[in-house]
């Protein structure tokens, strides 16, 4: 983002906390990275971002590629305090967020924008967005980095060919109706983040729940989920989810159901 956009983001940001303090950067290892550097001394809401990432992290140890000026590239660190019963759920609540600053945007031109548990978010069936949290103790308080990957310019073959079956972009669902740049999408994002974390820091997952789960994509499906313990991986019907956001699945073949907490789970074709 040049000066233009980052005046126009200023211009955009509606929010009270998040963003307020930004640090941008053309070249950045990982967004994540230097918000967990800066966190000793960022104030609550502080906002990294940048037009590339040469060391993008995704959930689970994966790389997240990050091209030079494509798509958002951005980290929030949150000072919650003493976490509240359920705080598990916070990424949960960060994928409403997301996906409630994105409709606040581009509305209904979107189509369809779901949530993957635990937080992707998909466009048309295709993973539009990622979400890595990180937290950090300091005495029995929390702070939380908040990062997240938004593919807004990118076309299909300038995807990592192993991403090109299931990636997707605004750019390619929305054509010449995206009209809008990244520092609209940032400052509109931000919005809904901010009030998404609101309800959620007040009321733990029950605050968010009843608009996570009308667009959570595994509820009621099969879903093929690794055994608690790292054990075989089974077919299973993603039954619902606890207090904590934990997803509850019951094995296909009998058996009790048990919990998922933050892992991998792939969608079986029925
Ligand atoms: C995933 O789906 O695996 C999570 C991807 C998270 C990517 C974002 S991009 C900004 C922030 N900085 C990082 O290094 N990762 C997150």
């Amino acid at each position: 983002m040049d000066d233009d956009d980052l005046e126009r983001l200023r211009e955009h940001l509606t929010t009270r906390r998040l963003g307020r303090v930004h640090e941008h950067h053309p070249s950045l290892g990982s967004t994540n990275d230097r918000a967990l550097a800066w966190l000793a001394n960022a104030p609550d809401g502080a906002l990294v971002s940048a037009d590339q990432q040469t060391a993008g992290r995704g959930r689970l140890g994966r790389s997240w590629s990050s091209p030079a000026g494509r798509d958002l590239y951005a980290s929030v660190i949150l000072r919650p305090g003493v976490p509240a019963a359920g705080f598990g759920a916070l990424a949960l609540a960060v994928g409403v967020g997301l996906r409630e600053g994105l409709l606040g945007v581009f509305g209904g031109a979107l189509g369809e924008l779901a949530l993957k548990w635990p937080n992707d978010l998909l466009l048309g069936g295709r993973k539009l967005a990622g979400i890595l949290c990180e937290s950090r103790w300091r005495g029995r308080e929390v702070e939380v980095v908040v990062g997240f990957g938004i593919n807004v310019h990118r076309q299909l073959d300038e995807f990592d060919p192993e991403l090109r079956g299931s990636a997707t972009s605004l750019a390619i669902v929305l054509g010449p109706e995206l009209r809008r740049g990244r520092a609209i999408v940032l400052a509109g994002v931000l919005a809904g983040l901010e009030r998404e974390l609101e309800r959620f820091f007040a009321a733990g997952f029950a605050g968010v729940r009843a608009r996570y789960e009308p667009h959570c994509v595994v509820l009621g499906r099969a879903v093929e989920v690794e055994q608690p313990g790292g054990g075989r991986r089974v077919v299973a019907i993603a039954e619902g989810l606890d207090e904590d956001g934990a997803l509850r699945v019951r094995p296909r073949s009998g058996g009790e159901s048990f919990r998922v907490q933050s892992a991998d789970v792939w969608l079986v074709e029925p």
